[in-house]
């Protein structure tokens, strides 16, 4: 058991229907502290560069430009195991395989709209942390 940071990102289908809150009370439940929050529109050059592991992939231009559709709030949650513990309670990526309870499974649309990302790896939370805040910004 180790306490760990992980990105989360609250994707604009969840941000659009008001739901900012509920998936933060499912987050919280689950013992998970959120440390760090904005709200933002994402650009076009940063959505490509965020998602850059995917763009061989055939969704990656509807990815980036449903990432661009509305506003995103990125946060730090932080907790034992926070990586781990995060995709469990996002749940799959596809809502219609996520287990109940989940965020997925409860707020998800589709594969594309899917309501939240989150780190996929601690190495990739350090790295995807580093892309949206600055070390003053995480408040513990
Ligand atoms: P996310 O965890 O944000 O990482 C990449 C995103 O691509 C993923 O969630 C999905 O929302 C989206 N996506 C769209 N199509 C696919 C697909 N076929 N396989 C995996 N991810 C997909």
């Amino acid at each position: 058991m180790s306490i760990q940071q992980t990105l989360s990102i609250i994707k604009p289908d969840a941000t659009k229907r008001n739901l900012t809150g509920k998936i933060n009370s499912k987050l919280e439940e689950s013992g998970l502290k959120i440390i760090a929050q904005k709200r933002i529109l994402l650009s076009k050059a940063q959505a490509k560069d965020f998602y850059k592991v995917h763009q061989e992939r055939p969704f990656y231009d509807d990815l980036v430009k449903f990432m661009i559709s509305g506003p995103v709030v990125v946060q730090v949650l932080e907790g034992e195991n926070a990586v781990s513990k995060n995709r469990e309670v996002m749940g799959a990526t596809n809502p219609a395989e996520a287990e109940e309870g989940t965020i997925r499974k409860e707020f998800a649309v589709s594969l594309e709209a899917n309501s939240v990302h989150g780190s996929d790896s601690l190495e990739n939370a350090k790295i995807e942390i580093s892309f949206f805040f600055s070390r003053i910004e995480l408040v513990s």
